[in-house]
């Protein structure tokens, strides 16, 4: 393995990013709008080893006091290996003194707490797909 971090978006094959999140279990869009959408957050975090894309991850924030993670995925087979905790730490490093938020998929709050986050007892969302969100166990 040869990991390397890259924050910037030149050069990124975004048709890899749903192709990811899909295979990580994981809501996706087309392309384009997944490259809007790293394009327009904060920061973003790619990981690859030698050139092939593994993993990424990004955050929206006002660089001042509040940020919100988003699209943390690890193809599977570099799970287990540290890579999750290099993105979300990286995504910290360039929000720090911010307030970070972030909705866990189920089964992954380990991942979080074991960063330091905890769980948020007084969340709120309004979800565009609320009952699939309820479904999925994000909300009541
Ligand atoms: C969740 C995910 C991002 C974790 O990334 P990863 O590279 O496998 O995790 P790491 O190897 O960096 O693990 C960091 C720590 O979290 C722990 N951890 C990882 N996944 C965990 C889980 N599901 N439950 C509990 N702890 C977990 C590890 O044991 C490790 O602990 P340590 O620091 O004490 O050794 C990755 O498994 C993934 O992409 N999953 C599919 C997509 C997904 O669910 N993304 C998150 C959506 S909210």
């Amino acid at each position: 393995m040869n990991i390397r971090v890259d924050k910037s978006c030149d050069n990124v094959d975004w048709s890899l990013i749903p192709e990811i999140l899909k295979l990580g279990g994981m809501g996706y869009f087309d392309t384009e709008t997944h490259k809007k959408a790293f394009e327009n957050s904060y920061t973003t975090v790619f990981v690859y080893d030698n050139d092939k894309l593994i993993g990424f991850g990004r955050a929206l924030s006002d660089g001042m006091y509040q940020g919100a993670i988003y699209d943390v995925a690890i193809l599977s087979q570099y799970q287990g290996k540290g890579i999750g905790k290099l993105i979300v730490n990286t995504i910290l490093e360039s929000i720090q003194g911010c307030n970070v938020i972030l909705y866990a998929a189920k089964g992954k709050e380990g991942f979080y707490s074991s960063l330091n986050f905890r769980r948020m007892k007084t969340g709120m969302a309004l979800f565009n797909n609320a009952e699939k969100m309820k479904e999925k166990g994000f909300t009541e």
